[in-house]
């Protein structure tokens, strides 16, 4: 049962150190953002390159629009010049992109840059990019109860139906396999409310490089760092 496959179906990085790296070089903090994007590319290509079928990339999160407006909007900008310049590119890639959070609080252009983005990308299958955009993994839990609390009041399923599997269903993730690899830049070691049902068994990673200095050698680095890596899953293996 221990799969210790050397290569991670399945990635997930949060995306942090912008603004210390744009404050080390006396920068705006939007400035660290921008930077930040080619390192989001770099991850793509490397993403493809090693293998790799589904990145998620954690790029805005619910608790982020507590952040001063003029960054918030410096971000939400940036996600749309983003997604207007790479869309044709990721297609050619074979890039898929799905955009992963709750579709509220978003301004109509944003919401049509998500729509157009996932159209122009839809009939990619070498990688799915998943960008976590207005994404909380307790808040996807609690709207997955909800919905199912629903289906039970109206008769649908009953109570006794709700096991791992159905739960799954009604998350954002649904039909996505569980992260294998969850890599955290900027040194920082916590999940800060990212998928936290999908990581259950995920290997963690935490290098010390900020998000726009992790290029194509650092994620090539985090995948001979995954190779290491035992899996368990709670069981013994035999050379224990
Ligand atoms: C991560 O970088 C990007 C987002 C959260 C949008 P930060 O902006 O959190 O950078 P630091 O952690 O302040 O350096
Ligand atoms: C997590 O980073 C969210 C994203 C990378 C999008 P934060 O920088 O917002 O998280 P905290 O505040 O350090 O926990
Ligand atoms: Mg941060």
């Amino acid at each position: 049962m221990s799969h210790n496959r050397a290569i991670p179906q399945h990635v997930a990085i949060i995306m942090d150190g912008n603004g210390r790296w744009a404050k080390q070089r006396n920068k705006e903090r939007y400035e660290g953002h921008i930077a930040g994007v080619e390192s989001v590319r770099a991850a793509v290509r490397a993403a493809a390159r090693n293998g790799v079928k589904w990145l998620t990339l954690y790029a805005f999160s619910t608790e982020n629009w507590g952040r001063p407006t003029a960054e918030v909007e410096a971000i939400m900008e940036l996600f749309c010049r983003t997604v207007m310049g790479e869309a044709e590119d990721l297609a050619r890639q074979g890039v898929r992109v799905k955009i992963m959070g709750e579709r509220t609080r978003f301004s109509a252009t944003v919401l049509d840059m998500i729509e157009h983005i996932e159209r122009s990308t839809a009939e990619g299958d070498r990688l799915t990019l998943v960008l976590a955009f207005n994404y909380s993994a307790r808040r996807e839990m609690v709207l997955a109860a909800r919905s199912l609390a629903e289906r039970v009041s109206k008769g649908e399923i009953s109570a006794d139906d709700i096991d791992e599997e159905l739960f799954a269903k009604g998350l954002m993730s649904s039909g996505m396999p569980d992260p294998d690899f969850v890599i955290r830049t900027s040194g920082e070691c916590r999940l800060s409310n990212f998928l936290l049902w999908q990581s259950s068994y995920a290997e963690l990673y935490f290098p010390e490089v900020l998000w726009p200095d992790f290029g194509e050698e650092a994620f090539d680095k985090a995948m001979a760092e995954y190779a290491r890596r035992e899996r368990r899953y709670g069981l013994v293996t035999e050379d224990c």
